[in-house]
């Protein structure tokens, strides 16, 4: 059969999406799949069909590729793809939405207020405690986001989020350890994977620190105490089954170091997949390399 590679596409994050899907197309080509690259930014959805493309692997991160708008397109076009379906893609893509889901569910996530205005995010600020973190409800990659310390910056902590998105999220801070957790369904069952900890100069782990330097220190094994890494497993997993994910993710988790309590930040439906990406570290660590991933994830492809 015949494999698009979708990747591209017109989000903030359509560098890293060319980063991502360049990779997977690479990696399906070599082990002899017939895979070609198609951008959604570029040729209208329905040509999948004139193509007869009969799956798709979805290497695109961001609005218009995660967040359940092109998954609902492929269903009415009929082509399957990997990933997770219309209703889990776009609430994932919402902090806002999944942070609400996940509280009900009894999840661990830091206390936030959805603001509308500068103002309201100054409320916020003393509402939570600082240090705060501004961003917008439904980006990645860490764009439009600021660590709010002073009520001073918070202006402009508002409009860099409110550039991004009208929807912006005010989230506590947690002091502690950067950990993240891919998911990944295996005979049916989602099973985490390992857990890597993220070591960023002065903790600033940015668009820029997440794809073009190599100043961050990953560590996979994380080297966490067993039951430390055992209890984010269990988190993520639920994670993922309270939202109704499918295929794949990857949640990310901040550790408090006051009693290591583990809180859930957001669950990323179409995670990275480039040289710098954290859930290829973590299956090739789990015992399956970076081509045997887009395998396996190609091969979960479905409507
Ligand atoms: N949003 C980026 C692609 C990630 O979570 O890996
Ligand atoms: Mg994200």
């Amino acid at each position: 059969g015949k494999v698009a590679v979708l990747f591209g596409g017109t989000s903030a994050e359509r560098d890293v999406s060319i980063m991502s899907g360049t990779g997977v197309l690479k990696a399906l080509q070599d082990a002899g799949v017939n895979a070609f690259a198609f951008d959604p930014a570029q040729r209208p959805l329905h040509e999948l069909q004139a193509e007869g493309v009969d799956r798709c692997f979805i290497a695109l991160h961001g609005r218009g590729g995660e967040d359940g708008t092109l998954q609902g397109a492929l269903e009415l076009l009929g082509v399957p793809y990997t990933g997770s379906g219309v209703m889990a893609s776009s609430i994932a893509m919402d902090k806002i939405m999944t942070k609400r889901i996940w509280r009900f569910e009894g999840l661990p996530t830091p206390d936030w207020r959805m603001v509308s205005s500068a103002e309201e995010c100054a409320q916020a600020l003393a509402v939570l405690g600082a240090p705060m973190i501004v961003k917008p409800a439904r980006e990645g990659s860490s764009i439009g986001l600021t660590k709010v310390t002073d009520v001073a910056q918070c202006a402009a902590a508002y409009a860099a989020a409110a550039q991004h998105d009208p929807e912006v999220l005010c989230e506590q801070f947690i002091d502690g350890e950067e950990t993240t957790c891919p998911v990944l369904i295996v005979d049916g069952v989602a099973q985490a994977l390992p857990v890597i900890r993220i070591q960023a100069p002065d903790g600033n782990y940015d668009y820029n620190n997440k794809y073009f330097t190599d100043d961050v220190r990953y560590l996979c094994p994380s080297g966490l105490p067993a039951d430390e890494e055992a209890e984010i497993q269990r988190q993520v997993v639920r994670a993922f089954n309270t939202l109704g994910c499918r295929g794949w993710a990857r949640a990310d988790v901040m550790i408090r170091k006051s009693d290591r309590q583990p809180f859930l930040l957001e669950i990323n439906t179409s995670p990275g997949m480039t040289s710098h990406s954290l859930v290829p570290m973590s299956a090739q660590v789990a015992g399956l390399p970076y081509a045997q991933l887009c395998i396996h994830l190609l091969a979960s492809a479905s409507l």
